[in-house]
């Protein structure tokens, strides 16, 4: 018995982190980057900070900064075009999972394959080899996009997200000061996708020794960081731990990849336009509350780093909702909307059991995700998060 664990690119980490862009880029003998992101990093004043940077490095440098939430395969298109027109030789993702996303995904059509990118955003990934260097720059802290391969990119006229792997990324940035001004909602959210990405990467059919190394390290960290960070919106020392916290997570489940609660994730957000963050979220203490049974020894862990006391003889059932009510505990600590309070009903939420099952992350589920068991699992976290 073995197991592969591929790391996806090297990182750099540190305040102030970013400044070494531009060496970076020259290093890889490239020297006209196309910055994908979106108008909110602009206004916030990041894109001008990096373009400094690029300026100071000498490097021509264009801008797409039409990058919407769940970025679809035409946005995708519109951030090549640019790259194509300005004859931009690599990309730099900056912001959050859905502008890193969309800079990894315009790599496959700006490294020669041909068509549109709807064309490689498939229901079952492919994985593909790209020639032009993505290096990525996270300005959130949860999202984890900068160590993984996958881009999630939507799918509107068939009402999905589905994605396209990268069989490599070039380099990673976090720069914990790019998340400073990161409004409380976006940390609650983001910070809340850390912790998914963690406890699902822990619990995946696929987890291995690697991905369970950095998932405990990102939940106790979390754990410690997460609610700092949203209620003193100042604290650096919390901005820092979650930023690392997110990035270890993100290295959690680049193998393993998630399961359940991003499977349910990406129904409500094609269904109800929740934030990822949020839409993951809302799946997650359910999700944990299904696996425990046959993964106790796992979510004896996670409750071990989320601080929850043991007494060491609970069940694996017992454990699984001791996790659940300190996640649903931290989501109303940190005033999270639930479905019922913005109008959604049940029957609405439950409806979403089949895109549920038939979503590939439900396969790595250690439990066998039907479409009953989706529907169990939806009415109950409508039903336990009001
Ligand atoms: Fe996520």
């Amino acid at each position: 018995m073995y197991q592969q664990h591929q790391f996806s690119c090297p990182i750099i980490t540190g305040w102030g982190a970013v400044s070494v862009l531009g060496e970076k880029i020259l290093e890889l003998g490239k020297r006209r980057p196309l910055v994908v992101c979106d108008k909110g990093i602009v206004e916030a004043g990041i894109t001008e900070k990096v373009g400094t940077v690029l300026r100071e490095a000498g490097l021509e440098f264009t801008v797409y900064d039409g990058v919407k939430p769940d970025p679809s395969a035409e946005i995708v298109d519109e951030a090549v075009e640019a790259g194509l027109a300005f004859g931009c030789d690599c990309v730099i993702g900056l912001g959050g999972g859905s502008s890193m996303d969309t800079a990894k995904a315009s790599t496959v059509r700006l490294s020669g394959y041909e068509g549109l990118t709807k064309d490689y955003v498939l229901a079952v990934p492919l994985k593909l080899e790209t020639s032009v260097p993505v290096i990525l720059v996270p300005t959130t802290t949860g999202t984890g996009s900068e160590v993984t391969r996958v881009a999630v990119i939507s799918r509107p006229e068939f009402n999905v997200k589905w994605s396209v792997h990268l069989k490599n990324t070039t380099l990673a940035i976090v720069d914990p000061q790019l998340t400073v001004t990161l409004p409380r909602k976006e940390t609650a959210n983001t910070g809340l996708d850390a912790l998914a990405h963690a406890t699902e990467a822990l619990t995946s059919k696929g987890a291995d020794i690697y991905s369970d190394l950095f998932a405990v390290a990102a939940i106790e960290k979390i754990a410690d960081n997460l609610f700092r960070s949203w209620s003193d919106p100042e604290d650096n020392e919390a901005r820092t731990n979650m930023a690392v916290a997110a990035n270890w997570a993100g290295l959690a489940f680049d193998c393993p990849m998630c399961h359940l609660p991003h499977a349910i994730g990406d129904a409500f957000g094609c269904h109800f336009h929740t934030e990822h963050g949020h839409s993951c979220s809302l799946g997650l203490a359910e999700g944990m509350r299904l696996v425990a049974p046959v993964r106790s020894e796992k979510m004896a862990v996670i409750a071990k780093a989320m601080g929850i006391p043991l007494t060491g003889n609970e069940t694996g059932t017992e454990l699984g909702d001791l996790v659940a009510d300190w996640i649903y505990a931290l989501m109303r600590r940190m005033e999270f909307v639930s479905l019922h309070s913005m109008g959604i009903s049940r029957e609405e939420v439950v409806a979403c059991a089949k895109d549920v099952s038939v979503n590939h992350l439900a396969s790595y589920c250690p439990v066998t995700v039907t479409e009953e068991i989706a529907a169990e699992v939806l009415g109950r976290l409508y039903d336990n998060y009001q």
